[in-house]
């Protein structure tokens, strides 16, 4: 973690533990790709045909090729490139549910997905939400059992941004093949930190967002679209393709029919980057390093007098998130301590999942949160434990 100087507090060390809101730093490549695009290539990608044109159309084409090697796609065109998560699940949430159709949610979902599946539930879609334990955990028989004859889609988070909590996937992904109905899952929290293989996991749909841990940057996310599924599946965006320019019609062949518009050639070349950096890492030393950090803090913080933990104590149940509370004070009173004295950088409140909140029992205040990444030492932990042992009797 880099030595920044804070402006209050000159060369304080600053402790970046908000990698679930956006990692950082990223590695390195990251950086360079989208300089070195933006410097040396520059042109738009599958518009014009000259060289630099085509060259920038090859960087796109190999982002979604190391896209498609980690999750198992089988084909890169399967992947659309969105600008986050949240974008991709309106695709995946308005793109194919109409009135009298039925969809099932979980209530750990983030608010991506609840406020559009709330929005159209006033507009005659029927809305089931399976609740969850008070560590995040969905029962998948819960699901199976909501399951009716008019039920077109099960949405589902990989795992919680409150809590960290893991959701069975590999279940619900066998109940929804099954049954015949299609399979959306928010992996903004996962991918490249968690294996993910779709066609294994019967996933019909995954979204994506590229500035969390696959290491790309903000403005950058995508949407994973199983063979088939695009005939169901309505674009949000009609426009330009640089494909089919004589009709008026949108394409119909993928990833076209989802990607009107110039793509962000420079955000998709630093993601590209951070994927295979993860790909070359692997995801499995990725999650072991992670798996140790959020360990340790549970470890040592479980045991500091009034500090609360929410969701699974087990690092093995759980992505590098963890909520607490101290003492029971205000959440934002204390990430500003921890800003301030400790130069600990977390996030505090509800996270855009009030509904999680309110499954954990922490609505309407909200939690602490830290979010450990891939970047952070086993120092970073240390001081984290030593900031709230200090916070909790002052
Ligand atoms: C579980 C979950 N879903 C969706 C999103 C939305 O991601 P983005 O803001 O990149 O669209 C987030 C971001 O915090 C998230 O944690």
């Amino acid at each position: 973690m880099p030595v920044t100087s804070n402006s209050k507090q000159e060369n304080m060390k600053l402790i970046y533990l908000d990698n679930a809101a956006t990692s950082w730093p990223k590695p390195e490549d990251t950086y360079k790709a989208a300089d070195s695009y933006a410097r040396d290539i520059g042109g738009s990608p599958g518009r014009s045909g000259h060289r630099i044109s085509v060259e920038a159309a090859r960087i796109v084409f190999d982002a979604r090729d190391s896209l498609s090697m980690l999750m198992g796609a089988g084909n890169p065109m399967r992947i659309v490139f969105c600008k986050n998560a949240t974008e991709a699940l309106n695709i995946s949430i308005f793109g194919l549910l109409n009135p009298g159709d039925h969809a099932i949610a979980t209530g750990m979902e983030h608010n991506s997905v609840l406020r559009p599946l709330k929005a159209l539930e006033k507009r005659g879609v029927e809305l089931s939400i399976a609740q969850c334990s008070p560590e995040g955990e969905v029962d998948p028989f819960i699901i199976n059992k909501m399951i009716k004859k008019n039920t077109r889609v099960i949405y589902m988070l990989h795992a919680s941004n409150v809590t960290g909590t893991i959701m069975p996937v590999e279940e619900v992904g066998k109940i929804a093949a099954g049954k015949g109905i299609l399979f959306c899952l928010d992996a903004a929290q996962t991918m490249g930190a968690l294996d993910i293989d779709v066609l294994k996991m019967n996933i019909s749909l995954l979204a994506f967002t590229g500035h969390k841990s696959l290491f790309g940057f903000q403005g950058t996310g995508g949407l994973y679209i199983r063979e088939g599924v695009e005939a169901m599946l309505k674009p949000l965006l009609l426009g330009g393709t640089g494909s089919n320019s004589e009709k008026f019609e949108q394409p119909d062949f993928m990833p076209d029919k989802y990607e009107s518009g110039t793509l962000n050639t420079h955000g998709i070349a630093g993601l590209g980057a951070g994927v295979d950096f993860i790909l070359n890492t692997g995801v499995a030393a990725i999650r072991k390093k992670e798996i140790e950090l959020s360990g340790k803090f549970m470890e040592e913080a479980g045991t500091v007098k009034g500090l609360r933990l929410f969701g699974p104590v087990d690092p093995l149940k759980k992505t590098p998130v963890v909520s607490f509370l101290l003492n029971g004070r205000d959440p934002a009173d204390i990430a500003l301590k921890l800003d301030e004295q400790f130069g600990i950088l977390s996030r505090a409140g509800l996270h855009c999942a009030p509904s999680a909140h309110m499954t954990i029992g922490s609505f309407p205040g909200g939690t602490n949160r830290f979010s450990f990444g891939y970047f952070n030492s086993m120092d970073d932990v240390k001081a984290a434990i030593k900031a709230v042992e200090e916070l909790s009797i002052e």
